[in-house]
């Protein structure tokens, strides 16, 4: 998978993209990603990439077509093309589950006041990370490309790792710990000696903390991974 993030501020993103999960996931040649930079498809000779909204109002907008260009410099015909805006639908597992089987992501990181409107018709979507505005888009759209990375097959390490963890079937994932006690705080809960393993409901797992703000049922077996069916 390629994913290409339109942005101003092209320096925000190898720290991230370049780091951990999508380090490996590029050795492995199963993701790559760049970026292009609006401004580097400015009209004038100041490099000028914002412009007053038609009508006043508060704030700039992107210019439309320094931003219209450089998103066409790179869409193909396979191209997703996303807008991150507070006003596209919420992203969630089901959506990164989704993206991931995208040969081609381009994510258009708005700064200012937004984009122009007129650039509408080149989005094929547009997702937002919830109910609270940011200052650009950039944050937004490495959130999206972690979280769809690691559902692209052979990203990470096991298989089936992206299918168990949390939302992937309705569930949040099941709590665990390494087996090794160390200090008063880290003891294994009673549940979790060797002695009451077997006789453990949940099969001597760490059992659920309450997760009052849960959207989503935890997992308590994780033993038999037993997950109700439910979309989220
Ligand atoms: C300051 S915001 C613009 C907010 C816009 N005027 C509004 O009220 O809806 C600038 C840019 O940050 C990004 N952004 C901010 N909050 C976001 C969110 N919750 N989800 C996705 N993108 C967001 C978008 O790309 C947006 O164009």
């Amino acid at each position: 998978m390629r994913i290409d993030f339109v942005t101003l501020f092209p320096g925000m993103f190898p720290s991230v993209m370049d780091a951990s999960m999508m380090a490996r996931a590029q050795e492995k040649g199963l993701v790559s990603w760049g970026c292009v930079n609006p401004r580097d498809y400015a009209l004038d000779k100041h490099k000028k990439v914002d412009d007053r909204p038609f009508g006043g109002g508060p704030g700039m907008l992107m210019m439309a077509e320094p931003l219209g260009k450089a998103i066409e410099s790179i869409k193909k015909k396979k191209s997703k093309t996303i807008l991150l805006s507070p006003q596209g639908k919420t992203f969630n597992d089901k959506t990164a589950a989704r993206l991931a089987k995208e040969e081609h992501l381009i994510l258009v990181c708005g700064h200012y006041e937004g984009i122009d409107e007129r650039l509408a018709p080149l989005m094929d979507e547009e997702i937002s990370i919830g109910d609270f505005v940011l200052t650009g888009g950039e944050l937004p759209a490495m959130l999206v490309a972690d979280a769809v990375a690691r559902r692209v097959p052979g990203v990470l390490k096991k298989e089936d790792a992206a299918g168990s963890e949390s939302f992937a079937s309705g569930l949040l994932d099941f709590p665990s710990t390494p087996g090794r006690e160390f200090g008063a705080a880290a003891r294994f809960p009673r549940c979790c000696s060797r002695a009451t393993t077997r006789k453990s409901p949940n099969g001597g797992m760490t059992p659920p903390r309450p997760r009052p703000s849960a959207s989503v049922p935890i997992c308590s077996n994780g033993r038999n991974k037993r997950r109700q069916e439910r979309s989220v």
